[in-house]
């Protein structure tokens, strides 16, 4: 009995502890939609009919062309070559080296490539920045929610083909499922929950479509159902009713021949009960983009943390002194958190210091503001913004967060599992003095570390960065170790200054610094200690 009513107390997934690096970007790109911190994911599919480069406050371009479903198709096709024999292909990218093969026709995918790859960072792949795109898109558009897992790894070269065409027979199309690892009902399912988005371009498919090109349909799209705008089963209901206009039924066979593939059985399903295309869309979509080769491991499925620090940041001003700031994430589901307001919202850092002795004086408020607005496709989230200057001497090792949804309610302590926000203060990066270089050019960073914890045996820094590669738009990732060098004294006479000077070049093709991330580590009295994940902030040199 015991073991059962533990069971009921834990939460659906377990939330991990912060900071984990390889789960946090993927976590606030998850989790933050629109406003502070987002990453434009969703900005750019907003709505749902949004062309590849328009926004929702300017005139359309007039294309035809729709970004969910050119991001929805792009992760079908690179997924559409995995064998489930083998257990090769699969979504791994592997998209980027095959977009001049006929079964992929079209600009769609190098455009979401281009579009993704600027997303990329040192903790995860394209693939997986893909993935989670086209979660975010599907929901966006009035979908299921589908469960994330990150852990994708990008293919360096191209797979076989094997991307179903048009053209091909149905048994053929079941023959590609089943090597995909889909049988022939979950083909029919597979196919109408990717054709209920977009539709048959003209200019790339006129054999199909003829006499759509016009000023405002530049590429002659016509779309499969009369709602490509939103994520429902009108693809389903049109085909049963007699009232379809999807050209690979009217024009030619392919979605004809799928859908009617088992007499109807799935579609009729699909057309009388709109929860249940919901459900099972979400269902093998989840399925389509954990589809992967077998050497990969994916991870735990990625909820939203409750309460998270957002760039928390320790800075040594010009005289000495030491700021600590960032900010504050919470997340809920409830109706409380849908109606609270932020400005009314209690939210304070605790902290304790270097020793981890607490007092009550090391605790300062966190504020909403207007530039912190935020939104979630999955729940309600704010934003709260501190800044305090702390004692140098007694510094800080952890925080916690008080908190509740009004003033009148108790607050809760969010303490990231039990042992609170770890935060160092050993080793800091310093802005004064520290420049990033373009390709070729001299990058300096300065670090000041603690100088009375015994000996600094080893300091460096990471530097991650993109880099264009060959055959594909998919960013390569790269990072350079450079040791952290004695400089001399700092502002402070607590800490000495370390100084790491490199040179981004040779080898790479090309460099995209919008990304670029970096982390200090120094081994301290035979201790390692840590500032990961710092944003390219600072000043060209
Ligand atoms: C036998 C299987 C399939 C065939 C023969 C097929 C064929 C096609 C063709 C010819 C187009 C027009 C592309 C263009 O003009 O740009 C298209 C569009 C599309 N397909 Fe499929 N497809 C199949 C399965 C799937 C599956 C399983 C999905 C996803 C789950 C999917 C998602 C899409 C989407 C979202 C579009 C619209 C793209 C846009 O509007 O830019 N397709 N498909
Ligand atoms: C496909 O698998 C599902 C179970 O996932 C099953 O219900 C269905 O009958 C199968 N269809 C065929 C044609 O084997
Ligand atoms: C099909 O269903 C839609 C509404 O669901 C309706 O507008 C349309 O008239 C129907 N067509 C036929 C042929 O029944
Ligand atoms: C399936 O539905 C389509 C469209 O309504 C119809 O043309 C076809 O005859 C149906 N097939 C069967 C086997 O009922
Ligand atoms: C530096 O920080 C200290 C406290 O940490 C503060 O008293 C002082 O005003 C700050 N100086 C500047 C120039 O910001
Ligand atoms: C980069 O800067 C360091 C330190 O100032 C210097 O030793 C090194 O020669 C410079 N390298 C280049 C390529 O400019
Ligand atoms: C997509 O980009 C890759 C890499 O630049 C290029 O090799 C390929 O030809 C492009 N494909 C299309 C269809 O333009
Ligand atoms: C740093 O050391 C230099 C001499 O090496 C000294 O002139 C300067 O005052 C020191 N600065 C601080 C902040 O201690």
């Amino acid at each position: 009995m015991k073991s059962i009513s533990l069971l009921l107390t834990l939460p659906a997934a377990l939330a991990y502890i912060w900071p984990n690096p390889q789960l946090d970007g993927l976590e606030d790109a998850y989790t933050i939609a629109v406003g502070f911190a987002a990453n434009g994911i969703v900005d750019s599919i907003s709505p749902c009919t949004l062309s590849p480069g328009d926004s929702s406050d300017q005139p359309p371009s007039g294309t035809g062309r729709q970004t969910v479903a050119e991001w929805l198709r792009t992760a079908y096709h690179d997924m559409a070559t995995h064998d489930s024999a083998t257990g090769l292909g699969g979504l791994d990218g592997s998209i980027g080296y095959e977009t001049d093969r006929p079964e992929n026709v079209g600009t769609a995918f190098n455009t979401t490539m281009s579009f993704f790859n600027v997303l990329q960072t040192s903790h995860f792949s394209f693939s997986d920045i893909l993935s989670l795109g086209v979660t975010l898109a599907i929901k966006n558009c009035g979908g299921p929610s589908i469960p994330f897992r990150p852990g994708r790894i990008d293919a360096t070269e191209a797979g076989p083909p094997g991307v179903p065409q048009p053209t091909e027979s149905l048994e053929t199309h079941v023959s590609e499922f089943a090597r995909q690892g889909f049988n022939a009902t979950e083909m029919i399912g597979l196919v109408a929950c990717g054709h209920t988005l977009g539709g048959v371009h003209q200019v790339d498919f006129p054999s199909i479509v003829t006499n759509a090109i016009t000023p405002d349909n530049q590429e002659g799209v016509v779309h499969f159902d009369d709602t490509f705008g939103v994520y429902d089963n009108r693809i389903a209901v049109q085909y049963i009713n007699g009232s379809t206009v999807d050209p690979l039924i009217l024009n030619s066979n392919s979605d004809a021949a799928i859908f009617g593939s088992d007499g109807n059985q799935t579609m009729r399903e699909f057309a009388g009960d709109s929860d249940f295309f919901i459900s099972r869309c979400g269902e093998l979509l989840e399925r389509m983009l954990n589809t992967v080769p077998s050497s990969v491991q994916l991870g735990d499925v990625i909820e939203p943390l409750t309460v998270k620090p957002y760039q928390p940041n320790l800075f040594f001003n010009a005289t000495g002194g030491l700021q600590f700031s960032g900010s504050i994430r919470i997340f809920g589901t409830s109706n409380e958190a849908a109606a609270a307001n932020p400005l009314d919202m209690p939210v304070k850092l605790v902290w304790t210091d270097r020793h981890g002795t607490s007092s009550p004086s090391y605790t300062t408020p966190a504020v909403s503001a207007d530039f912190l607005a935020a939104t979630s496709l999955f729940g309600s989230l704010q934003f709260f913004q501190f800044d305090v200057d702390l004692d140098t001497s007694l510094g800080i090792s952890s925080f916690v967060v008080d908190w509740a949804y009004d003033a009148q309610s108790a607050l809760t302590t969010a303490d990231n599992g039990g042992a609170g926000f770890p935060f160092q203060d050993v080793v800091v990066f310093q802005h004064a003095a520290s420049c990033h270089g373009a390709v070729n050019k001299n990058s300096t960073i300065n670090a000041v570390i603690r100088n009375d914890m015994g000996t600094v045996s080893n300091a460096y820094v990471d530097y991650h960065f993109t880099s264009n590669q060959q055959g594909t738009l998919a960013f390569k990732q790269n990072t350079i170790r450079t040791t952290l060098v004695h400089a001399g004294n700092s502002t402070s006479p607590l800490y000495d200054t370390y100084s790491a000077s490199f040179v981004v070049n040779d080898g790479f093709l090309s460099v995209d610094a919008s990304i670029v991330t970096f982390d200090l580590v120094a081994v301290v009295g035979g201790q390692t200690y840590q500032s990961l994940d710092n944003p390219q902030l600072f000043t060209p040199c």
